[in-house]
């Protein structure tokens, strides 16, 4: 799997969550990077750990943001935000019990699942808010 490259497809044309989602992107490289280099199982535990606070912070800004606008599928995002960080912390223990030995499965997780819920959940509330944004 390749590099993740932003581009315009996965913008929600709201600058602060744009932003973040960057930020997401670059999390998921950076495993991707030291995949590469051999170094994917050094990093592992910083990896997961690092994006288990970051969407936190994350999911809860988006969700305040639709809440704020009575956005109606706030429900369905608030239920595949908690699942994700479920997976994730599935991860970090199959890991911390020696039962995930690989990045491959980990960082093939985050990159499906982040381009697949930007481009389409996140791309929805995009277009019915994107004007609300400030
Ligand atoms: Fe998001």
């Amino acid at each position: 799997m390749p590099l993740i490259q932003w581009n315009d497809a996965l913008s929600v044309k709201i600058d602060k969550f744009d932003d973040q989602h960057k930020k997401l992107v670059g999390l998921i490289n950076e495993l991707h990077t030291a995949m590469s280099q051999g170094k994917g199982k050094e990093i592992i535990s910083h990896a997961i750990n690092a994006m288990i606070d970051y969407t936190r912070t994350h999911f809860k800004d988006e969700e305040a943001f639709m809440k704020m606008h009575n956005y109606p599928e706030l429900n369905a995002q608030q239920k595949a935000h908690a699942q994700f960080v479920d997976k994730v912390l599935d991860f970090k223990k199959q890991y911390e019990t020696g039962v995930l030995t690989t990045t491959v499965q980990l960082f093939s997780f985050l990159n499906t699942w982040l381009i697949e819920h930007i481009k389409k959940s996140d791309a929805k509330y995009g277009q019915a808010l994107a004007n609300k944004a400030v």
